[in-house]
């Protein structure tokens, strides 16, 4: 492993021995022995069961609610309802900041969507609250429901939060097209999809005076915070979330939605605790989902297999009453060097419940169709699919010219095709077939993902005994970011992983920003490396000013931290533990605080993705269309690899969404009614372990100088990218047919 590049550290630390294990989840036995809590396992005293009642409509109002049923049911206690609710601060559809969603609090009879809340009922038991909401018999005015992306007139949504324009371009797209020997003129269409996440949404609420405690899963404790401050006007330390175990968020649990906050003015309104859990079909509708889109794509390539032209228009849906769209074309900006580009977006709005980031926003739905045309192209041209992609491989990153802080792409293709036997691969489609005469076909596809950076804050400290605590209020979904991050601060603060004290999950720590695009280990990782750094230099500074200490003299620059002991660079003799230092000093402790952030100066000269190449193979029944995934490659660069164990994990997980993406998932929407049919993990369909084939994943080696002081890229979404097509790239050489609607279903190959 190289040094670590510390480019804001006084003292200079050597790199330590954490970082780059493959430890297991530290966490991991709590959960396997049951023993760790989630938000829904808590049970203060007093607590009440609070149950939604939802519409069963997707448009129209709520004309009647039996109210007095409910209230005459043996244990209800009260029954929330747009008459009867306490007063929110401000009114819930203001957009106070671009990470606000407009949310569905009761503010009125009017039902937006399908699964909407429209009531609550809070009983001693959840039992009673199930029935008292069931009493409840709604009566409704219903309104034609607005479906799918031809529902009614477009629009061209604003930003979704900081990303990129709506619209982008480079050279003259209609010229390259015009010019072009082979042209492509696809359209494909992706579904609906919903996170699914095991743990639904849930939130646990307790007044407290003027204050609130929270139990509740966010993939954002601040800006939860923030968004339950401003809500019910009361001040930031009035608040106090507990978030230590997420059983799954995927986007959806990264923004405040309106469920958890009809939680805690269920509890404000009975003045005892309540508890709040979605049952699994009321996760499909107000706590955001991924939009479907129609992409259309127009490819020219001259006679030698030179992209001339890439214009990539993605047509997806948002809701009646917010803006959030998938940025799908987006997808096409960095990976193959046209040049000229074209991406573009609109939208329809339609009655369903806000869309959302989901896993991969935007690049998931965006690479399935650009691979898939690409493939096409390739076959077009005559050409390998792999030759294809290098020759028009991009030094640069076409949208905007901007070299790449690094790009380990190519070595991805190379890694993963040798693993994959990709070589032996025949060019025509249909032509491959195992010993039972199933039908076998390779397929690839590109992955990548931005490498973003948020902004996070950590506070470190060095204690008496020699022992270190690292406080940051970070999320872990479940993917083991608090291993990662418990590594980090090891090597941070010179110490074996067992002797700091790793502090993460509740508000009363220092901001960890939002666990989101595949940025939190960069992005709280760079806090923590920042803290310990500023907490040794401290611990330098004791040292090295005082004559009784060895290191006198040596300056912050000529010391290093390892194994609790500072260390004389220019002789590593002679040294002094942290406890010997503080405790000299007279001090009981150091601490320090340090920041993550982008760096705006890095940003603005290099384009940073992480990359990759994913091989499939798929057997197809001839007979009966049956499609087995069989084995899968994935190769991928992403900077500085943390943890390898849970990196692999992170990617086998996001190829399992690639595969899932291509043949599996899809919420469908019954046209007439608006309603979502298959609201239920039995018929809405994802991958089990009996789907899911052998998966291989190689990690390339890639530095990154540029992206963040760690040089950390993220693994979190990139793995889904590059294997959606990859599957369905293998399906269409497995069959010689072309499926441009997603999921590809037995039907379409018959
Ligand atoms: Mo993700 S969609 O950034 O949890």
């Amino acid at each position: 492993m190289p040094e670590l590049n510390l480019t804001s550290a006084p003292a200079h630390l050597r790199h330590g021995s954490s970082i780059g294990q493959p430890l297991t989840r530290r966490d991991g036995v709590l959960k396997v022995k049951g023993q760790a809590t989630y938000a829904a396992d808590n049970h203060p005293p007093g607590m009440l069961f609070a149950v939604m009642a939802v519409s069963g409509i997707a448009h129209g109002r709520v004309t009647s609610l039996d109210v007095a049923a409910a209230k005459r049911h043996p244990g209800v206690v009260d029954v929330m309802t747009p008459d009867h609710k306490p007063q929110l601060a401000i009114d819930p559809e203001i957009k106070t900041n671009p990470f606000v969603f407009r949310m569905e609090v009761l503010q009125s009879n009017e039902v937006r969507y399908a699964n909407q809340p429209i009531a609550v009922v809070i009983a001693e038991t959840l039992e009673a609250a199930t029935e008292g909401a069931v009493l409840l018999a709604p009566r409704y005015e219903e309104l034609p429901a607005l479906v799918g992306v031809d529902a009614g007139a477009s629009f061209v949504p604003p930003v979704v939060g900081v990303g990129n324009p709506t619209e982008n371009h480079r050279g003259d797209v209609e010229a390259g097209l015009a010019s072009a020997d082979k042209q492509i003129d696809a359209i494909y269409e992706t579904p609906p999809q919903y996170h699914n996440a095991m743990e639904p949404h849930a939130i646990v609420a307790h007044w407290d005076g003027d204050g609130v405690q929270i139990d509740m899963p966010t993939q954002g404790l601040m800006l939860s915070l923030a968004r339950v401050a401003e809500l019910f006007g009361i001040a930031h330390d009035k608040i106090h979330i507990r978030s230590p175990f997420l059983g799954g968020g995927f986007g959806s649990k990264g923004l405040m939605a309106g469920p958890p906050v009809l939680g805690l003015m269920a509890a404000k309104l009975v003045g005892r605790p309540v508890k709040l859990v979605l049952r699994r079909e009321q996760m499909y509708g107000p706590v955001g989902h991924r939009a479907p889109t129609r992409q259309r794509l127009r490819i020219g390539a001259d006679g030698e297999g030179r992209l001339t032209a890439l214009d990539h228009h993605a047509r997806t849906v948002s809701s009646t009453f917010d803006d959030f769209y998938e940025p799908a074309a987006d997808a096409s900006h960095t990976l193959y060097a046209a040049p000229a580009i074209r991406t573009s977006h609109d939208a329809v709005r339609v009655n369903t419940g806000t869309p959302l980031f989901m896993r991969a926003p935007g690049e998931a739905t965006g690479s399935i169709a650009l691979e898939s045309a690409i493939d096409e192209m390739a076959w077009a041209c005559g050409m390998d699919p792999l030759a294809f992609r290098l020759k028009n491989y991009a030094e640069v990153e076409p949208i905007t010219g901007k070299p790449f802080s690094s790009k380990a792409l190519r070595a991805c293709y190379d890694q993963g095709a040798a693993r994959f036997g990709w070589a032996k691969r025949l060019l025509q489609p249909r032509q491959m077939r195992d010993d039972s005469g199933l039908l076998v076909g390779w397929g690839m596809g590109t992955a990548t993902f931005p490498a973003l950076m948020f902004q996070a804050q950590a506070r470190a400290v060095i204690r008496r005994d020699g022992a270190g605590v690292m406080e940051i209020g970070a999320h872990d979904m479940g993917q083991g970011a608090w291993t990662a991050l418990a590594q980090i601060a090891a090597d941070a603060v010179g110490l074996d992983i067992d002797r700091v004290e790793f502090k993460a999950g509740t508000s009363d720590l220092p901001d960890a920003g939002i666990a989101g695009g595949s940025a939190h280990t960069a992005t709280a990782g760079a806090a923590i490396h920042s803290a310990g750094a500023a907490v040794i230099a401290k611990l330098a500074d004791l040292a090295t000013n005082d004559e009784r200490s060895p290191l006198f003299g040596a300056g912050n620059a000529g010391v290093i931290a390892r194994d609790g002991r500072l260390i004389r660079r220019d002789d590593e003799s002679r040294s002094e533990s942290y406890a010997e230092i503080l405790a000299r000093a007279g001090v009981a402790e150091v601490e320090a605080r340090g920041t993550g952030a982008p760096n705006p100066a890095a940003m603005e000269e290099y384009a940073m993705h992480a990359h990759g190449a994913v091989f499939a193979e798929v057997k197809v029944d001839p007979e009966l269309g049956q499609i087995r995934v069989t084995r899968m490659v994935g190769a991928f660069a992403a900077g500085r690899i943390v943890n390898p164990h849970l990196v692999k994990s992170q990617l086998f997980g996001g190829m399992i969404w690639g595969m899932s993406f291509a043949l599996h998932e899809e919420a469908i929407t019954d046209r007439r009614s608006g309603r979502i049919m298959n609201a239920n993990l039995g018929e809405y369909h994802i991958p089990v372990n009996a789907d899911v084939p052998p998966l291989d994943v190689i990690t390339v080696e890639e530095h990154d100088p540029h992206v963040n002081a760690l040089g950390i890229k993220g693994v979190g979404e990139i793995g889904i990218t590059g294997s959606a097509g990859a599957v369905a790239n293998a399906v269409w050489h497995a069959t010689g047919v072309r499926v441009r609607r997603f999921p590809i279903r037995i039907e379409e190959l018959l």
